[in-house]
């Protein structure tokens, strides 16, 4: 990571203080009954999520938009255990939970906490509010039969806009009301705190106008740009001049409309967010819609006003209450996708993916988040859904990630722990399915992709194969992959020595410990190193010079 990162604005834990509770934190990790509020804590840049007071990796699913009604959970907890999930990220809906302003009915938020505890699945509310997908659907209807009190925005030449107005104090002040029942609701009904975080709106921003062209909002674009902004930091990280003041223009340039949508949009749901945070401070997020992130898009070919790449640093600036920003990955090409995870893997920002499209395509993106010190990963849309829904053709996409859970499930603990140390690694096939190498100090890994044929080896046909080592010591790994084959050379001053495997133990974890299988050796080490097909495998390897 560049030091121009690491210097990136916003890094809100303090030092000192931070280092005295995560000292805490550590040596009360394995105390059982420990009702510790979920947090994220950060080390080193380096971001760990503690449940329990100890490190989780959420294996996240999340139900479709209409499926968190108790008619319909059946099936989504089918679905979460198909995929062997360890969370459930499932909405909420402002429009049933205040069904007439000031009248709360809490009934929904009850049935799926209750059936968490259960089915011993965490899960991560979606709080579907003003925003959804940029439109202001699941506002109740009380709201929506006042278009004048709860305006959408004006497009630029004056045309209706499906997005609601960010510049609207009586709607952020009815979803702030709202959300702090919530969390209220959730700070007395859950002390076990099966919900482990907060997903505040969705998606949030707006499709069809970069900005808001309303009389007020065009008033507010002509006056200053707010001090906060102003920072040289913040103006640095925008790539920006840095300047005493001005309007949006003179400040901002051509970027002005999308960057005082962007502020507008988060200081709306930094309000909201801060005040649910005052009565319960679980974790929250806003996840975003995202734009192409090599080449540079314009605004209005992407949602203005959501937290893509390129205006991070103002929403770490308008909402700090947002703890993280989180990318929802329907993208598609490998250096595309992994070009996005580090842009949004930031000291400031702790990794998370709360949607993928749900092909086996991304299902290799999981290890990469492993290794990246990423808190949890979850495909969009795991239950069936709808009555024309055919169970087998929603569900064989996920098959790939839910043999990917089933293995990481009895070691998510172990996971999270190494992932937030540093000490995992990934590689994910490209498109050219060429070789790749992994630097392990004094040894080098080479992760080459193929599917056994037989007796024979051959290239795979999709680039889907995948491969995560875990360094335990100077010689030992733990090597997990699908659709690979790992191979070794001694570095430095036994670079060119004869080398082998010592033990390559296959197994899997339970309760902290490594239960052998097998020892792999003959056949299913000696030809060109272990080879692994689709079904994931972890291996406990040990390595000699010879
Ligand atoms: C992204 C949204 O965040 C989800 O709620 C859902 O609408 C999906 N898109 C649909 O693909």
């Amino acid at each position: 990571m560049s030091e121009k990162k690491k210097n990136k604005i916003g890094i809100r834990i303090a030092g000192a203080c931070f280092i005295l509770s995560f000292l805490a934190i550590e040596s009360s990790w394995g105390q059982p009954g420990t009702e510790a509020m979920p947090q994220i804590v950060m080390k080193n840049g380096r971001h760990v999520l503690l449940v329990d007071g100890k490190p989780f990796f959420m294996l996240g699913g999340q139900a479709h938009n209409s499926s968190g009604w108790p008619g319909m959970m059946p099936q989504v907890w089918s679905a979460v255990k198909s995929l062997h999930a360890n969370t459930l990220e499932v909405p909420i809906y402002w429009e049933q939970i205040e069904p007439q302003a000031g009248t709360f009915d809490f009934s929904l938020v009850d049935t799926l906490v209750k059936q968490g505890r259960e089915h011993n699945v965490r899960l991560v509310l979606l709080w579907f509010a003003t925003w959804k997908n940029g439109s202001n659907h699941y506002m109740p209807e009380w709201m929506k039969h006042d278009a004048a009190e709860y305006p959408n925005i004006t497009g630029k030449n004056g045309q209706p806009v499906d997005s609601p107005s960010p510049h609207t104090k009586a709607a952020m002040e009815a979803d702030a009301k709202a959300f702090t029942e919530v969390m209220q609701y959730l700070k007395k009904a859950d002390p076990q705190h099966t919900v482990i975080m907060v997903q505040v709106e969705n998606e949030p921003g707006s499709w069809g106008s970069v900005r808001d062209f309303s009389p007020d909002a065009r008033k507010m674009i002509e006056g200053p740009v707010p001090e906060e902004l102003l920072n040289p930091d913040v103006l640095t990280s925008l790539n920006k001049p840095i300047v005493a003041g001005g309007t949006w223009k003179e400040v901002f340039g051509n970027d002005a409309d999308e960057y005082f949508h962007a502020w507008s949009v988060a200081k709306y749901i930094g309000y909201i967010a801060a005040a649910g945070k005052s009565v319960y401070p679980l974790p929250l997020y806003v996840n975003a819609s995202l734009r192409e992130p090599f080449s540079n898009p314009p605004a209005s070919t992407y949602e203005s006003g959501g937290a893509t790449d390129n205006v991070i640093p103002i929403w770490k600036t308008a909402a700090p209450a947002i703890d993280l920003l989180a990318p929802d990955i329907y993208l598609s090409g490998s250096e595309t996708i992994l070009k996005v995870i580090d842009l949004y893997n930031r000291p400031d920002n702790t990794l998370f993916i709360p949607e993928t499209g749900s092909s086996a395509e991304y299902t290799k993106y999981l290890y990469e988040i492993l290794a990246q010190g990423g808190i949890g990963f979850s495909p969009f849309g795991i239950d069936k859904n709808g009555p024309d829904a055919d169970e087998e053709e929603l569900t064989s996409p996920l098959t790939t990630l839910s043999r990917e859970y089933a293995m990481a499930g009895p070691m998510m603990r172990e996971l999270a722990k190494w992932s937030f140390e540093g000490k995992i690694r990934a590689v994910v096939e490209r498109e050219d399915h060429k070789e790749q190498t992994v630097d392990l100090g004094s040894w080098q890994a080479i992760v080459s992709f193929s599917a056994a044929a037989g007796h024979s080896v051959q290239t795979n046909t999709q680039a889907i194969g995948k491969a995560m080592i875990v360094q335990l010591g100077e010689n030992e790994f733990i090597l997990i992959g699908t659709l690979c084959r790992f191979t070794f050379q001694p570095k430095g001053p036994d670079a060119g020595k004869a080398w082998q495997y010592l033990k390559v133990e296959e197994g899997h974890y339970e309760n902290g410990v490594f239960k052998l299988l097998r020892i792999r050796n003959g056949d299913e080490t000696d030809w060109g190193g272990p080879l692994l097909g689709t079904i994931p495998v972890v291996l406990h390897t040990k390595l000699i010079i010879r």
